[in-house]
């Protein structure tokens, strides 16, 4: 079954916690989909853990409609998430008419950073009829790539509380909150009608989004992630291995290797030599 808005506010509703993982490429997209993760996401992260880009600015259109169209290929079920990327939503016409090919591309709904000045852009898209989902507390795109936590002071956590009230109010159906205190996020999470995703933002959000690299454990360990594998240690030594067995003869050995048969051979041989 296809998962959609109605869906993931269903689960709200049920209190059925909502399982969100970003998502780069296709083999991934698969797995992710098959495992029913809920919403699948290409993250403007794709940047920074992907790309080689040193922060979430450098990150285009055309990088996010890349990975998008691969992801797009591997899912089934989930809903597809996909975040704009840096400037993309400067302005309202901007933001729908961006919106709009990762839609054609395939996606259900577009994600976009920002607190109170996002307002006037979700109500755009919502009007429009664009899935938009809300992102505020840490902003990459705004703060860069070192996150501290937010929603610590009274004036912080008012600020957050009234930005998620306004971008629900304006019509965002999901809001992911980063880097906030577990006390401002339950408080956000119990006011709205929509679905929070917490990332680093305590246990008792509607759900939990992580980066995909954080949880196979390429890159270096985070504190509100956890990591379910250790990628980089597995693959390097596998290199290591391949390295090894290509340099001394063991790879490939008869049970790699596609033969001619031999009458096929001898005629090759044979018709080698009179060319000579
Ligand atoms: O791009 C990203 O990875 C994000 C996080 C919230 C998961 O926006």
């Amino acid at each position: 079954m296809k998962k959609d808005i109605a869906y993931l506010h269903t689960k709200k509703q049920k209190r059925q916690p909502i399982t969100v993982l970003t998502c780069y490429d296709y083999p991934t997209a698969c797995l992710q989909d098959e495992a029913g993760i809920d919403i699948v996401f290409v993250g403007d992260s794709v940047g920074t853990n992907v790309l080689g880009y040193k922060n979430e600015t450098e990150v285009t259109m055309e990088d996010m409609r890349h990975h998008l169209k691969a992801v797009r290929r591997g899912v089934t079920n989930a809903y597809l998430l996909v975040d704009m990327p840096y400037a993309a939503d400067r302005d309202a016409t901007r933001a729908i008419t961006n919106a709009n090919l990762f839609l054609s591309d395939g996606a259900d709904g577009v994600k976009l950073e920002g607190g109170m000045e996002k307002v006037p852009i979700v109500s755009a898209l919502t009007e429009q009829g664009i899935d938009t989902c809300a992102h505020i507390g840490h902003n990459p795109q705004i703060h860069g790539t070192k996150a501290s936590t937010h929603g610590r002071t009274f004036a912080k956590a008012k600020q957050l509380i009234e930005s998620a009230k306004a971008l629900a109010d304006a019509g965002a159906t999901l809001i992911v909150l980063e880097k906030i205190t577990e006390e401002v996020s339950q408080i956000i999470t119990d006011t709205l009608a929509i679905p929070t995703i917490g990332i680093g933002a305590g246990r008792f959000c509607d759900g939990q989004v992580l980066v995909i690299n954080d949880i196979l454990g390429i890159g270096p360990p985070l504190k509100h992630a956890k990591r379910y594998q250790d990628y980089s240690h597995l693959t390097f030594e596998a290199i290591c291995r391949y390295k090894e067995e290509v340099a001394n003869g063991t790879f490939p050995i008869d049970a790699n290797t596609s033969h001619i048969p031999p009458d096929k051979l001898t005629r090759v041989q044979k018709w080698l030599k009179s060319t000579h």
